[in-house]
């Protein structure tokens, strides 16, 4: 398992592009299993989980050739309709293959993605959704066995919660239903409205999507596309608060503010400037501090899930105190404790944090314990002063692309050490 050694106190300058979004990628990659014919997609991040989804794909019958970034995939028939544990329970987002099986084969077996470090993450909007359309689902060891012989059916399907997985997962399995299926109280997070482009070019009929409300009319057959994935705004979001922790200017490129919703706001709150120019957005602080604000986080266009842990980790140095409520899921803020071994000053009551800012954080051995916590700890490595090592690496491989060859190009002190453990 590798670590991230990080020297800490310099500033970053230069430019870095922004990769394609891992959280768009997994979903439209799943979409070629709604046609036999080729799906091509450009600008797909070389991830652990992009690689892990290919696999499953392989196991349901998909060619799959890479070439860098261009993935085409072919679907020509499904081999398997069954989605594995030991597949499944590695990485959630292959659960969303049972929506375009069903759809496409009538049946599907899957999986059920089990618990995760962040919070329960049921499945049940999923499950319910399919009902709606008609299909007929068990649980049986494990797994969930759907079924709808005579196909899927359009149906109004009002989300409890605005679930950028089950909307998604319902928007593609509406795809080839029959008749209308409107989703309300859909996501509006920008990886659904890139996944409803791939769809409308292959020949899907979807309205609405980027509004809390969807609707979907099935058509018969969906055929082959191109499309290039959108930048990772949590990507890009994350760099940006390297820079207000540590200093400095970068131009992110392929960054978009449309990306961040509220979080442009809070972020220039916060201290951070923010300039779109042609081709990306340029980010700076300097001189001046980090300003202590308030976030609570909230489906799209609310402050991202996904940037609280960072955000943690730039607040660890603001000039005051602030409060940082978490509402999407219920247990992350297990890097809090990380960010304290560093000095950072945190208390957590519930689902809500209290950070006092500091002016020095000190490196320290530090544990990642998820995908985004351990961002937030390289962030505030990256703000300390002296060494901060970063262990369990193998998280950050998960979702951020070339993360050591980035920071080490702007001129961050990170080095990957293999871990002799
Ligand atoms: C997606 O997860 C992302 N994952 C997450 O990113 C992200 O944090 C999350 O959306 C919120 O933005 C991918 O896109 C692969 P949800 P998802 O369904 O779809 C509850 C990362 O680090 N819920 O919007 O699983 C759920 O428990 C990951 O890249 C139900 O109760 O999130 C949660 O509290 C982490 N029942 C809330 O809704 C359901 O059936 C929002 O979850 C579905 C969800």
């Amino acid at each position: 398992m590798d670590k991230l050694a990080i020297i800490g106190g310099r500033e970053l300058y230069g430019e870095l592009e922004i990769s394609g979004a891992k959280n768009s990628a997994l979903k439209v990659m799943v979409a070629c299993l709604l046609t036999d014919e080729t799906l091509t997609l450009t600008n797909v991040p070389n991830l652990a989980d992009v690689r892990q989804l290919i696999v499953l794909l392989e196991n349901h019958g998909v060619e799959v050739d890479r070439q860098g970034s261009r993935l085409d995939l072919t679907a020509g028939s499904i081999t398997s309709t069954t989605a594995p544990y030991d597949i499944v329970r590695k990485m959630r987002a292959s659960f969303n293959v049972l929506g375009p099986l069903l759809a496409r084969e009538r049946q599907a077996k899957v999986s059920l993605p089990g618990g995760c470090a962040i919070g329960a993450r049921p499945v049940n909007f999923h499950i319910a959704a399919f009902e709606a359309m008609g299909a007929t689902i068990e649980i049986e060891e494990g797994y969930v066995l759907a079924e709808a012989p005579d196909g899927l059916k359009g149906a109004i399907i009002d989300l409890p919660f605005p679930s950028v997985g089950a909307t998604e997962h319902t928007m593609m399995a509406a795809t080839l239903a029959e008749g209308r299926t409107v989703i309300k109280n859909a996501a509006r997070e920008p990886e659904l409205s890139d996944l409803a482009d791939c769809l409308r070019a292959m020949g899907a009929k979807i309205e609405g999507d980027g509004t809390s409300e969807i609707t979907i009319d099935g058509v018969q057959q969906l055929s082959g596309a191109t499309h290039d994935i959108v930048a990772d705004r949590i990507e890009f979001g994350s760099y940006a608060m390297a820079v207000g922790a540590a200093g400095g200017e970068l131009f992110l490129r392929r960054g978009r503010l449309d990306l961040l919703g509220d979080a442009a706001t809070t972020l220039r709150e916060a201290g951070l400037t923010l300039e779109e120019e042609d081709g990306g957005v340029r980010v700076s602080r300097w001189g001046k501090p980090t300003i202590s604000t308030n976030i609570t986080t909230a489906p799209f266009p609310g402050f991202p899930t996904d940037f609280q842990a960072q955000y943690m980790a730039l607040m660890a140095v603001g000039n005051g105190t602030a409060t940082i409520t978490e509402q999407v899921f219920e247990n992350r803020f297990m890097h809090a404790p990380e960010l304290m071994r560093l000095g950072a000053d945190i208390e957590v009551d519930g689902q809500t944090a209290t950070v006092r800012g500091k002016t020095t954080l000190k490196g320290a051995p530090v544990m990642a314990t998820d995908l985004r916590a351990s961002m937030s700890l390289i962030v505030a490595g990256l703000a300390a002063e002296g060494q901060t090592m970063v262990s369990r690496l193998y998280h950050l491989d998960r979702g951020f692309e070339r993360l050591d060859e980035k920071f080490q190009s702007v001129g961050a002190l990170v080095e990957r050490v293999k871990d002799e453990e």
